[in-house]
C-alpha cells in the first residue's frame, strides 16, 4: 500500500497514520540492527549535530521519512545516557520555510551558554542552479528546538564558488567562533551550475554565532578532488584531526574504491594563515558502506566519531522494504604512531556476552547480532567464512598479494555490484606480524576492527538463512559474544 509521494513532501500529521503503517510495516524486515541506528522508515544518512548536551547524548541525522530513497531531507533526533540504546525523539528540523524549500542538509551543533546551536544547510534549488543557503536553529535546556528568524545566517557563495557549498561545522579556536563549509570551486572562477572543478574548505569566522565573514579557503595541500563535504574537526592529544568527504579522489589500486571517500588528516589546522599542515593522511574506512563522518566530545570531552553506513546512491537488495541505511557503532579516537584509531566506545564492547576463548574451526552464535575476536598472523593464509553453505560473505589475509580484504560476491544477494565485490589493504602498510581482528556483526551491518582500530572495514550483507555459521579455514583461538540488549526505543 505504498503511496507515491512528492519527494520534496515535508512531514505534517496529516501523514501519521500512514507512517505508522509503514514504521510496522519496516519491522517485519529480516534485516534490522540491533545495536545501530536505523530510521523507523525511509531513509538515513549523515549523523549530523552529534553532542553531548544538558546530560545527555544528542545524535541528529539527515532523514527522509517518506522512502528508502533521497528525498526532503529532514533532521531526525534521538538521545542516549551511552550511546548504546537509543531513544526516538523524531523530527528536530522539519524544512517547513522558504528558504529550506529543498530540505535541511547536515551539519554540526555548538554547544553555547546552556544552549545548543545546530547549523544545517538550507538546500534551496532554482532553474539556475542552487542558491547556497545556511541556517540556525537553536535547541534550549527543555530540548524545545526554534529555528532563527534571521534565517539564512549566510546566503550565497563566494564569487569563483559553486553554490554546492554545505555542511556548516563551528568551532571554537582563540576564543573566536569558526564555521567551516565543504565546497567546490571553478577553475576559470566562472560561475556555473553544479559543482565546481576543485573541492575546498572555506572558514567563516563570528563574534556572536549569528554573522559569519568569509575569510578565505583553507590551504590543503592533498588530492581534493571536485567537492568537500562534511568538514569536521576534533583535537587528540594536542593534534588537530580533520575529517573530509571528498567527491572525485583519484582511485588508488586499494583505497578509495567507493563512489565516494572520507579522509582523515592529522596535524595542524591555523586559522589565522588558514593552513593545515598534515602529518598524515589516509583513508578513514576501508568497507563498501562509509561516508560523513562526524567527530564530537563525549561525557568525558573524549573525540568520538559516528558515520554514516552508506555511501551515494547505493542500490540495496532491501530497497523495497521502506528503509534504508543507518549509522556506525559509536567509536572512540585516538592516535598512535601518527595513526588514528577507531574503535566502538566500551558501552558498546561491554554490551556483548562473551564466551570463553576457545580453540575451534566454527562459531555458531544463536543469534544474528554478535563479537568475534581472534588474532591473526599476516604471513600465514588464512580465511574466515561468515553466512551458510552458498551464501557467504569472506575475510580473509593471503600471504601471496600480501592483502588483507573482504569479499561480498559470495553472497546470494548481491551488492552495489558496478563498485566491485572486493575491498582489500596492504597489511605490510600497517602492520607487522600480529593483528587482532574484532568482527561486530549486527544482522545486516558488519564493521571489522583490524588492530583495535588501526583500520576498519565498514560494511552491509544480507544473509539469507536466519543461522550463521563463522568458519575459519584453520583452528583459531576466537571468542564469541553474543549482543545482550535490545535497543533503539
Ligand atoms: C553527504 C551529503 C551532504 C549533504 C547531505 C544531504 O552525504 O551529501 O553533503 O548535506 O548529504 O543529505
Amino acid at each position: 500500500k505504498k503511496k507515491s509521494i512528492e519527494k520534496y513532501t515535508f512531514y505534517s500529521p496529516e501523514w501519521d497514520n500512514y507512517l505508522d503503517e509503514v514504521a510496522q510495516y519496516v519491522q517485519t524486515s529480516r534485516f534490522l540492527p540491533k545495536y545501530h541506528l536505523y530510521p523507523k522508515t525511509g531513509l538515513m544518512n549523515d549523523p549530523n549535530g552529534l553532542s553531548y548536551f544538558n546530560g545527555k547524548y544528542h545524535v541528529f541525522y539527515q532523514w527522509f521519512p517518506f522512502d528508502a530513497a533521497h528525498g526532503m531531507k529532514h533532521w531526525g533526533h534521538a538521545t542516549s545516557d551511552n550511546l548504546v540504546s537509543f531513544e526516538d525523539q523524531g523530527y528536530a528540523i522539519i524544512p517547513d520555510e522558504e528558504y529550506e524549500r529543498h530540505g535541511a542538509y547536515s551539519g554540526n551543533a555548538f554547544e553555547y551558554e546552556g544552549k545548543l546551536y545546530l547549523y544545517y544547510t538550507a538546500n534551496y534549488k532554482t532553474d539556475n542552479g542552487k542558491i547556497a543557503k545556511q541556517a540556525l536553529a537553536v535547541m534550549d535546556q527543555t530540548g524545545k528546538i526554534e529555528k532563527y528568524s534571521g534565517n539564512p545566517i549566510i546566503e550565497g557563495a563566494p564569487t569563483g564558488f559553486s553554490d554546492e557549498l554545505r555542511d556548516p561545522f563551528v568551532f571554537k579556536r582563540d576564543g573566536n567562533f569558526y564555521m567551516l563549509l565543504g565546497g567546490s570551486r571553478f577553475a576559470d572562477g566562472q560561475r556555473r551550475i553544479g559543482f565546481g572543478d576543485i573541492g575546498e574548505i572555506l572558514l567563516y569566522k563570528s563574534d556572536d554565532l549569528f554573522h559569519w565573514e568569509y575569510l578565505g579557503t583553507i590551504d590543503l595541500p592533498i588530492d581534493k578532488g571536485y567537492m568537500l563535504e562534511c568538514p569536521s574537526l576534533t583535537r587528540i592529544d594536542g593534534k588537530d584531526v580533520l575529517i573530509l568527504s571528498p567527491m572525485g579522489v583519484k582511485r588508488e589500486k586499494y583505497r578509495f574504491q567507493n563512489r565516494f571517500a572520507a579522509i582523515y588528516l592529522i596535524g595542524k589546522l591555523d586559522v589565522k594563515n588558514r593552513t593545515f599542515q598534515v602529518e598524515m593522511l589516509d583513508e578513514l574506512d576501508s568497507g563498501f558502506d562509509f561516508y560523513a563522518p562526524q567527530t564530537f566530545y563525549g561525557r568525558a570531552d573524549q573525540s568520538l566519531m559516528i558515520g554514516w553506513f552508506g555511501c551515494g546512491e547505493q542500490i540495496y537488495p532491501t530497497d523495497d522494504e521502506m528503509w534504508k541505511h543507518g549509522l556506525t557503532m559509536s567509536q572512540n579516537l585516538s592516535i598512535h604512531n601518527n595513526r588514528l584509531y577507531r574503535y566502538p566506545i566500551e558501552e558498546l564492547t561491554n554490551s556483548f556476552e562473551l564466551n570463553q576463548c576457545k580453540k575451534v574451526k566454527e562459531l555458531f552464535p544463536n543469534t544474528k547480532h554478535y563479537h568475534v575476536s581472534f588474532d591473526i598472523n599476516i604471513n600465514e593464509n588464512f580465511e574466515l567464512k561468515v553466512g551458510s553453505e552458498d551464501d557467504y560473505w569472506v575475510f580473509s589475509n593471503q600471504v601471496e598479494t600480501g592483502l588483507v580484504s573482504i569479499h561480498r560476491g559470495s553472497l546470494s544477494a548481491k551488492i552495489d555490484e558496478g563498485y566491485g565485490q572486493v575491498r582489500s589493504i596492504k597489511a605490510g602498510d600497517y602492520f607487522e606480524n600480529n593483528v587482532t581482528v574484532d568482527i561486530f556483526v549486527d544482522n545486516s551491518f558488519v564493521e571489522v576492527y583490524l588492530n583495535k582500530g588501526e583500520r576498519v572495514f565498514s560494511f552491509r550483507v544480507f544473509l539469507v538463512n536466519e543461522k550463521q555459521i563463522v568458519k575459519f579455514s584453520k583452528q583459531k583461538k576466537a571468542t564469541l559474544g553474543n549482543y545482550r540488549e535490545t535497543h533503539y526505543v
